[in-house]
């Protein structure tokens, strides 16, 4: 019997990619095949995100467009699940807006996809899995099929939820209160992607450094991570997020410690001003996070720091965004990922007054864009003449005659197409011989 095709969209960040590799897995062992083409899927489903307004307009936008394909093909079976659906009101838009979308799940309940998908394809009717965290505060399931996207590259999440309210922020609303692993289990898990040859690990949380903490016996995550450095082969661990509150010292000398530790820092900073911050509810000052930043640059030299920068929380003075800029002068980020403050119904800061006008949003970010685009120019200019390790990515995006690869910090480096090319996930080695705000370019050694 010919095999029901499945076509996923991953909307938002690494956790819901993480969950639709694991969603795709169980769609396989029901039989499904997955599809890169929508149009010749039986099932469709987008998994969404909630964490700014752009996120949701454009998964509902795309949600629109399915309404031509199941006029034109009765059986097909449209789902939509994940962050966005996991609040009441937009669960109402679907149901109310979007009458040909089938099906709507949480994502408490991604280890039940089975189930829901034996109940679909059975329904006449349409129907909605949805509870809150407080009706359903989600456990973690051990043992579900992951079917991963790369062999060489794969996510593993070590947590879920999110126990640190931040004013503006919807992640500890659609993805509850903080849950670990159980560290055998993550070890295990590591253990085998190893043996089967996988290269990279990125082990995800919304807040890896306050992962253990509710475990019946506490497990800190750099002890973790120290146990994951033990494991044997040629591997490489990354891990994100990090809240600088709870990120400390002897998760760097762990980094330090381990070849097999990125040399690699995501440490999200939000805003370089303490009222700010403190509105934010980030509870830590700029200083304390800049002790931080100094201290890993000493002790992993050549470190890659990125952050995330929030531009226009309410409130913020031309004085506080000056106070950023200055931060981002001080730490010389290797990359910034900026975004305009973005309403989130439900939060704190959404009741906040003094809402930044539009026009000086705009303005402030771009200032920030190019300040930015100096200081990563500068950095990636350092690493000229310099020969490093990096894995191979396949072909560039950009450019046909070049392969694209990133560096141990995640640095991205394009290289001409050697004679002997190295495929996708082997490492190489690159001389670095031209610096770009974005990118360096360097040429293949081995
Ligand atoms: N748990 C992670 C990631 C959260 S979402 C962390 O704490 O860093 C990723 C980024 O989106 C955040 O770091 C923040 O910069 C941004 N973000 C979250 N909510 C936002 C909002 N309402 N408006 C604009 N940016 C937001
Ligand atoms: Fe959101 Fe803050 Fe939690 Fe990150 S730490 S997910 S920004 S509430
Ligand atoms: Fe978006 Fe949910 Fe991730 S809101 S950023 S997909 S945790």
């Amino acid at each position: 019997m010919k095999k029901k095709l499945i076509y996923i969209n991953t909307f938002g960040c690494q956790q819901n990619e993480a969950d639709s590799e694991t969603l795709l897995g169980i769609a396989e062992k029901r039989g499904y095949e997955a599809t890169p083409h929508m149009e010749e899927a039986d099932l469709i489903l987008f998994n969404t995100c909630a964490v700014r307004e752009h996120a949701e307009l454009k998964a509902l936008s795309t949600t629109g467009q399915l309404k031509h394909l199941k006029e034109k093909k009765k059986s097909l079976k449209i789902g939509v699940c994940g962050c966005m659906v996991q609040q009441e009101h937009r669960k109402e838009d679907i149901k109310q807006k979007y009458p040909y979308v089938d099906f709507v799940f949480g994502t408490n309940k991604i280890a039940d996809f089975d189930r829901i998908l034996s109940e679909v394809e059975k329904a006449k009717k349409r129907l909605f899995f949805v509870e809150s965290y407080e009706e359903n505060p989600g456990r973690i399931v051990e043992g579900l099929p992951v079917s991963r996207r790369y062999p060489y590259r794969a996510y593993v999440s070590i947590m879920s939820g999110c126990n640190n309210f931040c004013t503006y922020c919807i992640v500890p609303y659609v993805r509850g209160r903080e849950r670990s692993r159980a560290p055998e289990a993550v070890y295990a898990e590591v253990e085998g992607l190893v043996k089967a040859g996988c290269r990279e690990i990125t082990l995800l949380g919304q807040n890896v450094n306050s992962y253990g903490k509710d475990l019946a016996e506490p497990y800190p995550f750099p002890r973790l991570l120290r146990r994951l450095c033990e494991i044997e082969g040629d591997f490489v661990i990354k891990f994100m997020t990090s809240h600088p509150k709870d990120a400390t010292r002897e998760l760097i000398d762990v980094m330090a410690a381990s070849p097999k530790c990125e040399r690699h820092f995501h440490l999200p900073l939000q805003s370089g001003s303490d009222g700010i911050l403190k509105r934010m509810n980030r509870r830590y000052r700029f200083e304390d996070y800049y002790a931080l930043v100094e201290y890993m640059k000493e002790k992993i030299p050549g470190i890659s720091l990125t952050t995330d920068l929030i531009v226009g929380f309410p409130g913020e003075t031309e004085e506080d965004f000056e106070a950023t800029l200055e931060a981002m002068r001080r730490c010389r980020f290797d990359g910034v990922f900026s975004f305009v403050y973005s309403p989130r119904k439900g939060t704190p800061a959404a009741e906040y007054p003094d809402r930044v006008p539009d026009e000086v949003t705009k303005d402030r970010m771009a200032r920030l864009l190019a300040l930015q685009q100096t200081v990563q120019t500068e950095n990636n200019a350092r690493l000229l003449g310099k020969t490093l390790r990096c894995l191979c990515e396949g072909p560039s995006k950009t450019d046909a005659a070049f392969l694209s690869a990133r560096t141990d910090g995640g640095r991205l480096v394009h290289f001409p197409i050697p004679e002997n090319p190295p495929r996708e996930g082997d490492f190489v080695h690159l001389k670095m011989s031209e610096a770009r705000a974005i990118m360096l370019i360097g040429e293949f050694v081995s």
